[in-house]
């Protein structure tokens, strides 16, 4: 199986904002695109993106999960990064047709079509390091996956990062490169440090997300997870499973939560620590390293609390459970 993300449908949807309007969608190879060195993204990083999925489902239908929820965080990703705002329905019908037109290439569960909007600031001017892009591209990439945890989904190990922090206070709720390429030395340097898979950034204790994913502690009935603010991204995954919770009789708790109050609830046996997220869904983590010092999450393996949670959101994806909160975009 290739990697996540490395295998790309020859097609995508594209519109570019210039002087003022937006164009015409259009269907257009996907294998490049055509830039001025100068390009607005490549000198000031304006660009932004999305990460989506469509299930194949028993009866062959092709199922989009939340759709709205990645359209209208990218329209708001934009606004932060003073890129042209793009309309809703627009892009909707972009997604929509381009995946229509893959349709038969939407491998089946475990496996889905992920969806990559991208949008990037393309005017050639690399005197406006404080001015906007004059000019954009839209585009919708597509890449099917396979199952991530093809291999098993061993918890995982996470260093607790307690005084730098993933991105700029203000930026972590933008889904934006930059934020990505600044949280890459603290990843590798985990990776080789303490064989981490991930890094948990805690900036001054208050525990917030990993490079690519959502935090969520499970104690009990309870499920924690930092509450809503500018500092993280706000997971379309993460408010799946909170929803699931609740469903479920679970007590919801969107609070601050501090490396010390987790440490100590970590220590109790049935605790359940896991990052959700598009790619990763709901992947369990077994240990948590802070100052050194290594701390298994309950018995350090999966937790049923997890498993559950997990299952519960796959059957709706997958069609195999009522999508009883409208969930899923039948294409
Ligand atoms: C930094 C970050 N946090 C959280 C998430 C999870 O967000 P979502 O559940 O919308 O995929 C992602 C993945 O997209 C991410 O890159």
């Amino acid at each position: 199986m290739a990697a996540f993300g490395s295998v790309f449908m020859p097609q995508m949807a594209l519109t570019r904002f210039e002087q003022g309007a937006w164009s015409t969608p259009q269907i257009v190879p996907a294998d490049s695109i055509s830039l001025h060195p100068g390009a607005h993204v490549l000198h000031y990083a304006s660009t932004c993106f999305e990460g989506l999925k469509a299930f194949k489902h028993g009866d062959g239908s092709i199922n989009l999960f939340r759709m709205e929820k990645n359209v209208a965080r990218l329209i708001q990703s934009s606004g932060l990064l003073s890129l042209p705002q793009p309309d809703a329905a627009t892009l909707s019908n972009m997604i929509i047709d381009i995946v229509r037109q893959y349709a038969s290439d939407v491998p089946e569960p475990p496996g889905s079509m992920y969806i990559r909007p991208t949008h990037i600031g393309t005017e050639a001017a690399i005197g406006k390091a404080a001015a906007p892009t004059a000019s954009s591209m839209l585009y919708v990439l597509l890449s099917p996956v396979g199952d991530y945890f093809a291999g098993g989904s061993k918890p995982l190990r996470l260093l607790l990062e307690q005084n730098g922090a993933r991105c700029a206070a203000h930026m972590g709720m933008v889904k934006s490169g930059g934020n990505y390429a600044s949280a890459l030395q603290p990843i590798l340097k985990a990776r080789a440090s303490v064989q981490a898979d991930q890094v948990l950034f805690c900036p001054g204790g208050d525990v917030q997300e990993t490079g690519a994913a959502n935090f969520l502690l499970i104690d009990g009935n309870e499920i924690i997870t930092k509450a809503l603010d500018s500092s993280f991204l706000h997971g379309v995954t993460r408010d799946s499973v909170l929803t699931l919770a609740r469903d479920m009789g679970m007590v919801v708790s969107e609070r601050e939560l501090s490396v010390a109050e987790l440490l100590e609830r970590a220590a109790k046996p049935g605790t359940e620590a896991a990052l959700s997220g598009t790619a990763a869904v709901l992947t369990p983590v077994g240990t948590l390293i802070a100052d050194g010092v290594e701390h298994k999450v309950g018995s350090g393996e999966a937790g049923p609390a997890t498993i559950k949670l997990r299952q519960a959101l796959n059957d709706i994806q997958w069609g195999r459970a009522e999508d009883k909160h409208g969930w899923l975009t039948r294409i």
